[in-house]
């Protein structure tokens, strides 16, 4: 066999080591640079590196046997939907358990990662060295970076502006009057944090969601398996998306009812077409009058936040949770860069115009993102050593353009809408893909699409 191209793995979350241990089963050399202590990313709460989003009380909202890599299992005394503190061990276990560790270079963040015209990547990390690579795999996390109000409201106010990034836990909110803006998972957590603590809790929007409870029937509703033989059949990826979409919303119909009657608004769209907003407690809090619903901020006036309908209220702190920007801080931005958090890539992988960086985890999925990373790597391990080969050009840019169309077609119209994607539908496509490509690779007599070039240091 040639000498495999030798590839930088920038971050050690729970995708960079799903990515790292694919190199490492399939003899592709690598080095993982992270800027943390640890591994786990966002999932270890007050991460020296600053970066982590998690707060005291933050568990996962998909489930367990969802979020586990194919062959590491959690834990079974964890619970189904454990809290970080479980979360973030599980992934040291993984590190320890398949001999990974000897292979991170911890406090080591990347400054910046750029790709000579011979194809040799230069990494220069924290420190002042340069390496040199062949490739580079980024999973470097997209829930970081925070998204402020664009633009932001007029006026200003006297009290706390913060961001969903900077929340730490309930202390946070005690005895203060709270206005929480948005209406995905963080909004959902810390609207619920709040209405324990704060003297006044108020949930503003400016788009109503669906929200779908944790459990259905005593088992987490994405367990489809546990669901019975008719659920596990309708959830498979072979059947349309708008059969499936239609046994949900009955099923959310059946089991919780319409938004409005816990005073929430309406939602401008129908189940599946915004990321899902999972809480098996805020209809709870909003039921015992808890939390008050507002529609979307207009103005900050002082002490005081105005509404869309006209209303006023008193407030201590306002809460911005709307989102994340995905952002490569060591790529120039002219390079590679996701203006409007939008980076089109081939399956949510492959770069069309550059053939040796790949992304992992740069999805916002129906489901978690540990599996996918993991099949991701698998992948890009099997493309290293030209066990894969990409479809042509054109058939690749095709493709790229019907994901997007289909993808932009069924979901609102938001920042937060720009690489959705359907978690068994994925895993499904890219198992067929890997097939095809295999084949091709095969019939072309495995040639190695990223050449070892690169010396160790430079
Ligand atoms: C509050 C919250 C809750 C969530 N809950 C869920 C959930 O229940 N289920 C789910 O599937 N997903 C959830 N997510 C999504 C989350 O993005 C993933 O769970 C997961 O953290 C993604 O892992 P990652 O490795 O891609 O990114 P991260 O966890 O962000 O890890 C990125 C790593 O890269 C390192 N890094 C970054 N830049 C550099 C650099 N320049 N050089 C070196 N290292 C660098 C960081 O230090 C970090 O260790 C949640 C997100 C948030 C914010
Ligand atoms: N417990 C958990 O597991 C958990 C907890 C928190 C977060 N998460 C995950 O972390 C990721 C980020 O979640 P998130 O809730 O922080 O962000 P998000 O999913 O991007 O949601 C942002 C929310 O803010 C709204 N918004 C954005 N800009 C706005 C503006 N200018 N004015 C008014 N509203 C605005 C959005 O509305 P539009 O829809 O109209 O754009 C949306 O409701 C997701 O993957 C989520 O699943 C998980």
């Amino acid at each position: 066999m040639a000498t495999l191209p030798r590839v930088c793995v920038i971050g050690a979350g729970s995708s960079g080591i799903a990515g790292a241990k694919a190199l490492l089963e399939h003899g592709v050399p690598f080095d993982v640079y992270e800027k943390s202590d640890r591994v786990g990313g966002n999932w270890v709460f007050g991460n020296r590196n600053g970066m982590s989003s998690a707060y005291r009380t933050l568990h996962i909202n998909t489930s367990r046997e969802r979020m586990e890599y194919s062959d590491f299992p959690m834990p079974k005394d964890f619970p189904d939907f454990p809290h970080h503190s479980h979360i973030a061990r599980y992934f040291d276990d993984y590190v320890e358990h398949f001999g990974l560790r000897e292979h991170i270079r911890f406090e080591t963040g990347v400054e910046h990662a750029g790709r000579g015209e011979d194809g040799v990547w230069e990494v220069r990390v924290e420190g002042g060295d340069v390496h040199e690579y062949d490739a580079v795999m980024v999973a470097n996390g997209h829930h970081w970076d925070p998204r402020w109000p664009e633009p932001r409201f007029p006026g200003s106010f006297s009290g706390r502006e913060m961001h969903a990034h900077d929340y730490k836990g309930p202390e946070d909110f005690e005895g203060r009057r709270v206005v929480i803006l948005g209406m995905g998972n963080s909004a959902m957590d810390l609207a619920v944090d709040a209405s324990y603590v704060a003297s006044e809790t108020y949930l503003a929007a400016r788009r109503g969601a669906h929200v779908v409870p944790k459990y259905l029937a005593g088992k987490p509703i994405d367990q489809p398996w546990r669901h019975g033989r008719l659920a596990s059949l309708v959830a498979h990826p072979r059947v349309p998306w708008p059969v499936r979409q239609r046994l949900l919303e009955k099923t959310l119909a059946e089991h919780v009812g319409r938004m409005e009657d816990y005073g929430l608004p309406a939602p401008d769209h129908r189940i599946g077409e915004a990321h899902p907003t999972v809480s098996g407690r805020i209809l709870d809090r909003l039921a015992h009058g808890a939390i008050a619903p507002k529609p979307n901020l207009a103005e900050l006036r002082g002490d005081r936040v105005a509404f869309a309908d006209g209303s006023e209220v008193e407030a201590d702190v306002v809460v911005y949770c709307t989102g994340y920007k995905v952002t490569f801080p060591f790529f120039d931005e002219d390079f590679v860069s996701a203006p409007d958090n939008d980076l089109p890539l081939f399956r949510r992988v492959f770069h069309p115009e550059i053939p040796d960086v790949f992304f992992l985890a740069l999805l916002q999925p129906l489901g978690a993102t540990m599996p996918l990373a993991e099949a991701q790597g698998r992948w890009i391990a099997d493309y290293l050593r030209g066990e894969y080969a990409l479809p042509e050009r054109e058939a690749l840019l095709d493709d790229i353009r019907r994901e997007r169309e289909a993808m932009f077609k069924r979901y609102v119209r938001s920042k937060r809408h720009t690489m959705q994607i359907d978690y068994d539908q994925y895993l499904w496509d890219l198992e067929r893909e890997r097939r095809a490509g295999a084949a091709r690779a095969r019939d072309a007599g495995f040639p190695l699409p990223v050449p070892a070039r690169a010396g160790v240091a430079a």
